[in-house]
């Protein structure tokens, strides 16, 4: 390796989440430490195509009215490849390949399906070539809301009842579906299983809508996830940092999520779109044996999903107790986001969360770990 690592930021991405990726990656380029890395900028386009993007053009981008960022497809294609002596990034002008650099390691900045599920993770993976955040198995777990329910049930940690619908299910025995959801008390939310940011999800107040919102779910995920709704229940969410090195994650102060808008719940337009219609309140006000029992289950449930690197976990407190809803592995992480405010809040500036980041991936053994 050269005296500095050179860090591969990848961004982008042609999922829903694209514009708020490239905001991360404006945020980690004005805050990755000059001084420890060099870096790399690749963008993934709508479409798929990956383009080298200058990181003067990565600084530039940000949401303002009338204005969302996105990878230009138009830019030069840039390569990713292994050579026996490490990987190289190129670019590909005409039908020759330009201005290969050597890279040490990945930071994905990706949200959702081929980002956070495991593809992109498993691509690194073949080449050799270190990432920051969770591995193959534990992004996919972590991506599809019925298997990380299944695993985290089955390492006797509290989730609500749910029932989760093949797309063979529905297609071939939908009453049998019905049936089984009967045993669910309303609302329900129905969710595609392996979604994100809200998108598809419906809150369905009576059996005759849940149909109509199965079918909504499955125009994201033939797979659906269909949970009992929590009421009187505060969204509260933690941020983890799992370093082999270290025996127990480390955790985060708690952030909680107050949507002050009536009847609404955290949807994509609450989560970026109408920043006015939510709270971030840091540190979550909580009686003390209830935020020691988030956090416990925050670490908890990155252990059972074998996490590494980071995760938000959200949890649902009830006056019932504390419930898991989900976990995160490539938390939103914009300087405004939650994920690095609980970190600012706990002593852990942006700068210094990245560097740390990189260095725990860098730490890594290849391979099966
Ligand atoms: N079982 C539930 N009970 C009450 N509210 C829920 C439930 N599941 C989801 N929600 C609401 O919907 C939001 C999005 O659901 P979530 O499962 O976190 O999906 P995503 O992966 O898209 O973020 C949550 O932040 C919460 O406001
Ligand atoms: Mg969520």
């Amino acid at each position: 390796m050269a005296s500095k690592p050179r860090v591969l930021v990848v961004f982008g991405g042609d999922s829903p989440e694209h514009e708020i990726s490239c905001v991360t990656a404006a945020g980690v380029a004005s805050a990755i430490d000059p001084g420890r890395y060099d870096t790399c900028w690749v963008g993934i386009a709508r479409g798929g195509a990956w383009v080298s993007v200058d990181e003067d053009t990565v600084r530039s981008y940000r949401i303002a009215p009338g204005l969302l960022p996105a990878v230009d497809p138009g830019l030069p294609s840039a390569l990713l490849v292994r050579r026996p002596g490490g990987v190289e990034v190129a670019q590909l002008d005409g039908e020759r390949l330009t201005g290969a650099v050597p890279v040490d390691i990945a930071l994905i900045l990706l949200h959702g399906p081929y980002g956070e599920d495991g593809t992109i993770q498993g691509l690194f993976e073949m080449h050799g070539l270190p990432y920051v955040g969770a591995g193959v198995f534990s992004s996919a777990a972590c991506q599809d809301k019925i298997a990380m329910n299944l695993i985290l049930a089955a390492a006797g940690l509290p989730v609500g009842p749910y029932i989760g619908i093949s797309d063979a299910d529905w297609r071939w025995d939908r009453q049998a579906v019905l049936a089984k959801a009967a045993a669910l008390v309303y609302p329900l939310f129905v969710k595609p299983a392996r979604g994100g940011s809200s998108i598809g999800i419906s809150r369905v107040e009576a059996q005759a809508d849940l149909a109509a919102a199965i079918e909504t779910a499955r125009r994201h995920d033939p797979n659906v996830i269909v949970e009992q709704g929590f009421t009187d229940m505060r969204e509260v969410e933690c941020g983890v940092l799992v370093d082999r090195r270290e025996a127990a994650p480390a955790v985060s102060a708690l952030g909680e999520i107050r949507v002050n808008k009536v009847d609404k719940f955290y949807d994509f337009e609450a989560k970026y779109l109408a920043e006015e219609q939510v709270d971030l309140v840091i540190p979550a006000p909580l009686e003390p044996d209830l935020a020691r029992e988030a956090v416990r289950l925050a670490a908890a449930a990155c252990q059972a999903l074998g996490v590494e690197g980071l995760a938000r976990v959200d949890t649902f407190v009830t006056a019932a107790g504390v419930y898991i809803n989900e976990v995160n592995t490539m938390p939103g992480f914009t300087p405004r986001s939650l994920f690095p405010r609980v970190w600012a809040a706990s002593g852990l500036a942006y700068t210094d969360l990245v560097t740390r980041l990189i260095e725990e991936a860098l730490a890594r053994p290849q391979g099966l770990r």
